[in-house]
């Protein structure tokens, strides 16, 4: 099991290059199946879910040519299987875009139920709704979610809640469906957006991605294009609220400055100067933190994968911080562990009441799920003293070269593979 070592105290100084969106890259992935013709991804995060899904997609007959870290050719002529189940894929949520993008091209498709962090129950409720509007039959069975149909037919889709993974997975099928689908109440998120772009540029008809109507005119093929992924909105406020914490003055380079509005807004709130230019943003924190009130929501609004890293930061601001999570149910499972690095945090249901400490004193930790994982490695770069995070693997699946990027930045961490390790680089940097 790897876990970082940390050292905590340093504030963050520097610049840092954001990489592409994960979240966007997994669906753009998924939908680059859709054609037969080679399809060229660029700015692809080479992170462990990325990796887990192309190796998936190549056990069912997909060619990658990976031509260099962050970019990829991708052939799907030769698909020789529509059933998609391996040990790895269980344990990635994005394997549900195979299903819209394969019933899409094959009218057929068959991929185990998916897995991801364990931060709530996540029902399939709207993909199947969804695919079955558009005509497929789509059951779960034998721990299979197998979708099948004659033919695709567009029609009009009222989503009961707004969703990403079911808007993309729509996207996708009825974009070589007969005629027109129109969805309602559909995800508004910079991915969303970016696999409808990425889709068009394969020749499919897609309007009003980015708003909450959407509407898709099916095309009977789609060809070659050559794409690059957006700037991973997250990564990117993940490094803006280690900077908060730490006292520091980071850049963030490489994104787009629109789609981190939400997180900028809270960062001045809490007491942080920023300073937007057309593709970077610089967060200075040089004066003590105050307290603010969170709610998260779905784009444009504050989004849950950033919850934990303002939480976190909250934690170590001034007075009393009402953090309320509105999409998953189950994701202050780190607030046990920053507990036990001095917060001051009572959780009541879906909220978080934080009283501010002064500071955070070093411990040995788990990284419950991703977004968290990353979160408590921003603790313990806050923290008096020696940090051990456990679990890394978590961290791993949506943050390329996370450590490396942070000792970029001035920040004392350190990768070990086992407990003498760790003992060492304690001595090391202690
Ligand atoms: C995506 O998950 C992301 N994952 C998540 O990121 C992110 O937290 C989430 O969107 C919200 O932004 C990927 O893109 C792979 P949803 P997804 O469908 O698509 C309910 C990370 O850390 N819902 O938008 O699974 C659901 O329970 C991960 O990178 C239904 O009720 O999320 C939730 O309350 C974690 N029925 C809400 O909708 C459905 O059929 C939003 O979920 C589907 C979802």
């Amino acid at each position: 099991m790897e876990q970082y070592v940390i050292k905590g105290g340093n504030p963050l100084v520097g610049e840092v290059e954001i990489g592409g969106a994960k979240n966007a890259a997994l669906a753009i992935l998924a939908a680059a199946t859709m054609t037969d013709e080679t399809v060229t991804i660029e700015n692809l995060p080479d992170v462990r879910d990325t990796n887990v899904l192309m190796q998936a997609m190549e056990e069912i007959g997909v060619h990658i040519d990976r031509i260099d870290r962050h970019t990829v050719k991708i052939n799907a002529g030769n698909i020789n299987d529509l059933v998609v189940d391996n040990e790895y894929i269980k344990k990635i949520r994005a394997s549900y875009y195979l299903l819209g993008a394969l019933l899409g091209k094959y009218k057929k498709a068959e991929v185990a139920l998916p897995g991801g962090c364990n931060i709530g129950s996540r029902p399939i409720d709207q993909h199947l709704k969804g695919f079955r509007a558009l005509g497929a039959k789509a059951d779960i069975s034998h721990g299979h979610i197998c979708v099948e149909t004659e033919k695709l037919v567009g029609n009009h889709i009222y989503m009961d809640v707004v969703t990403v993974g079911a808007t993309i997975n729509i996207i996708m099928a009825a974009a070589l469906a007969e005629g027109q689908t129109i969805i309602e109440n559909a995800a508004k998120e910079p991915h969303v957006v970016d696999v409808a772009n990425f889709l068009n540029s394969m020749g499919a008809n897609i309007k009003g991605a980015g708003t909450d109507v959407i509407r898709i005119r099916g095309v009977e093929k789609l060809h070659k294009t050559e794409y690059s992924v957006i700037p991973d909105q997250i990564e990117a406020g993940t490094f803006m609220f280690a900077a908060a914490a730490t006292k520091g003055d980071v850049t963030v380079k490489n994104v787009i400055p629109k789609h981190l509005e939400s997180i900028s807004a809270k960062l001045i709130e809490i007491g942080c100067e920023i300073k937007e230019s057309d593709d970077a943003v610089r967060v200075v924190s040089s004066k003590p933190l105050t307290h603010t009130h969170v709610k998260t929501l779905a784009y444009p609004g504050f989004p849950t994968d950033m919850q934990p890293q303002i939480a976190v930061t909250l934690a170590l601001s001034e007075g009393t911080s009402i953090v309320t999570e509105s999409i998953f149910e189950n994701r202050f499972r780190y607030v046990d562990e920053l507990t036990k690095m001095g917060a001051n945090i009572k959780v009541e249901g879906n909220t978080a009441i934080i009283e501010g400490v002064k500071k955070y004193t070093g411990a040995h930790i788990d990284a419950p799920d991703l977004r968290a994982g990353a979160a408590l490695v921003i603790a313990g770069l806050a923290a008096e003293g020696i940090t051990v995070v456990d679990d890394i693997l978590y961290i791993e699946r949506g943050y390329e070269d996370f450590d490396a990027k942070l000792r970029g930045l001035g920040a004392q961490i350190e990768k070990a593979t086992d407990e003498n390790e760790v003992q060492k680089l304690k001595l090391k940097i202690g």
